[in-house]
């Protein structure tokens, strides 16, 4: 007996598999997220994420540089700076480090890519939350939309093109939407990281950025049980103006990152995070994985899931790969 229907007949040969692939990587649906530390004159390696630093102002725009060489769809940036404080004043200070480092990349690659900002207050803050703390030390939702619209109006003015909403307040890119046309900053757009869990696979990110954090962010970020509050937050934002969409974790999350892209009338993106690079680099350090085949594995499955595209750590590599 032999089968009429074969599917292994479009697998036998690389040239056939190239054709038949249902999902490809393109430089230009890649995002560099990218750190920047306030007063190092050189880049300091992170010891969680072998192969991703602090960047100083030069080693940022050099990076930049490259990553745009590459073909590199955008960048997004994190301030990493030298003091903080309750309110995060650094956040919204034209001379905070973010806000320089905006500025600076704008002035290094203009328009060769989306110069992109992370708009939350957990870097600059003294406790490490992503907002400001009422007197019983609990985040206070609607004085920390207050901050968040300064913030964004500093990132504009600043240069920004596409505002990375990723403190998860309720009503958080309504009220910058608002901010942002209110002074005529119409063009500026919001990505609002919509389905955003309380993850343990930052962990990584919380030594990139020096995270001052104790204790975690659950009265905030999402239970990761949860599907369908995922969708039911992506349905808040778009209902609020967001431009693009966002699940974070990306491989985790990617019955989320599906439905979202399923009901989503705006561009869907998926964040791989810290600790999804760090176990790829850590096994592939001690032989136990391909390092190349997991990192293309992993962001074409990202993308399959309906990402239209992805956050990684490694997108100035993968560009040169497709090149
Ligand atoms: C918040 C923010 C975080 C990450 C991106 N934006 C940290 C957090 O929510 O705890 C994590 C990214 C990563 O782990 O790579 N500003």
């Amino acid at each position: 007996m032999h089968p009429t229907i074969r599917p292994r007949r479009l697998r036998q040969s690389p040239a056939l598999r190239r054709m038949t692939a249902e999902t490809r990587l393109h430089a230009a649906d890649l995002v560099l997220p990218m750190f920047v530390r306030e007063g190092t004159p050189e880049a300091l390696p992170i010891q969680s994420m072998p192969g991703v630093v602090q960047h100083s102002l030069d080693s940022l725009r050099r990076a930049v540089a490259d990553a745009a060489e590459a073909g590199v769809g955008g960048v997004m940036l994190f301030g990493v700076p030298e003091t903080r404080d309750a309110i995060g004043t650094g956040a919204t200070d034209p001379d905070g480090i973010l806000n320089v480092a905006t500025r600076a990349v704008v002035a290094e690659v203009g328009d060769a890519l989306v110069v992109q900002t992370d708009l939350c207050l957990d870097e600059f803050t003294d406790h490490g939350h992503c907002g400001v703390l009422d007197v019983n030390g609990r985040v206070d939702n609607d004085a920390t939309l207050e901050r968040y619209r300064d913030m964004a109006l500093a990132q504009a003015d600043a240069g920004s093109v596409l505002l990375g909403l990723s403190g998860m307040m309720d009503g958080q890119v309504a009220a910058v939407r608002q901010a942002l046309d209110s002074v005529g900053h119409l063009d500026t757009a919001v990505l609002a990281y919509s389905a955003k869990y309380a993850s343990v696979f930052y962990g990584p990110f919380r030594e990139a950025v020096d995270s001052q954090l104790s204790g975690d962010r659950r009265t905030y970020q999402q239970d990761p049980a949860n599907r369908r509050e995922g969708l039911y937050e992506a349905r808040l934002d778009l209902e609020q103006g967001a431009d693009v969409l966002m699940v974070k974790p990306a491989m985790s999350y990617l019955d989320v990152l599906s439905d979202v892209a399923a009901m989503s009338d705006v561009p869907v993106w998926a964040y791989q995070v810290s600790g999804e690079y760090s176990m790829i680099e850590a096994a592939a350090a001690n032989g136990w994985i391909d390092r190349r085949r997991a990192i293309e594995e992993s962001v074409v499955s990202i993308r399959r899931a309906g990402a239209d595209a992805v956050l990684t750590y490694w997108a100035t590599e993968i560009a040169g790969w497709l090149r």
